[in-house]
């Protein structure tokens, strides 16, 4: 077991509020593509303001449906990984811990997180464009070439997540600043900290005095700033995570030996 592995366990077996910022990493094992990743990533082949944004809906409405319907129909055929499954397990751990996912996928709770927070929406509902009316898609419109109408207002029904240039839902980035800026541990997980007000999570935990750890095969900003950055996938460093916590269960001896 690495000390970093140790270190981020004892710090999470000492925490009593603990909040989880996840990015697109945390679904990468699921084979759910990333954004940026270089060669996978969504966004690798394709101009992310020419897809995930209202002008780019407006200009191309089916373009951008057809790129939803394709993300959404993706996500029927995958399951949690088990760094969802151990994110889980671990909240059992610690009495507060709240999930703030960036991701529009369903993985999370799938996995049994029971307090997620979806700062960026889920692919999972549709709405109207323009009078926000909540939509069921059917399945004709998953597989139709352009967005059905809004029955209210005869506007373009599109999913129900924030698109570049939007807003975050206000009482959702309330919360996470809130949550970030009383805990005592912020766990990173898969996330490259490009897009604001999310990637500013961790850094208004650690100007609140909380120990920040970041979970991720690559450097980024947020591990140059880490107070522990653990490189690794989330689906092998998470479940290390879980199995050292029994370290610091009440009763365990820590023996104290490092088998490398
Ligand atoms: P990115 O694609 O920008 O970053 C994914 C991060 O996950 C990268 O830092 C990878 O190194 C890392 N990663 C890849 N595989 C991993 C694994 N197995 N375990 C852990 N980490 C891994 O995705 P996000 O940071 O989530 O916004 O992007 C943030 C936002 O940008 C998204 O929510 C989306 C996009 O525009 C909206 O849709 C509004």
């Amino acid at each position: 077991m690495s000390h970093g592995i140790r270190r981020a366990a004892q710090l999470l077996s000492e925490a009593r509020r603990v909040v989880c910022l996840t990015g697109a990493g945390a679904s990468a094992e699921s084979g759910v593509p990333t954004f940026r990743d270089a060669q996978t990533g969504l966004y690798a082949n394709l101009d992310p303001m020419e897809l995930a944004s209202a002008q780019a809906f407006r200009r191309d409405p089916g373009f951008v449906w057809r790129w939803y319907m394709q993300r959404f129909g993706r996500l029927q055929d995958v399951i949690p990984n088990q760094g969802h499954l151990a994110l889980a397990e671990l909240e059992t751990f610690v009495p507060s811990f709240l999930v703030v996912t960036q991701n529009v996928d369903d993985l999370h709770e799938r996995a049994g997180s029971i307090d997620v927070v979806h700062l960026h929406g889920n692919i999972a509902r549709y709405r109207c464009h323009d009078c926000r009316h909540p939509y069921e898609l059917s399945e004709a419109e998953i597989a139709a070439e352009e967005p059905p109408n809004c029955p209210d207002c005869g506007d373009l029904i599109r999913p129900d997540v924030v698109w570049f240039g939007e807003e975050l839902p206000p009482e959702l980035l309330a919360r996470a600043r809130q949550a970030a800026t009383d805990c005592q541990v912020m766990l990173v997980v898969g996330t490259s900290g490009s897009v604001y007000p999310a990637a500013d999570i961790p850094y208004w935990a650690k100007t609140s005095g909380a120990t920040v750890i970041d979970v991720n095969p690559e450097a980024t900003p947020i591990s140059r700033m880490a107070d522990l950055f653990l490189r690794g996938p989330s689906g092998e460093i998470l479940p290390e995570i879980l199995d050292a916590l029994e370290l610091f269960r009440p009763g365990e001896v820590d023996d104290g030996d490092d088998d490398y």
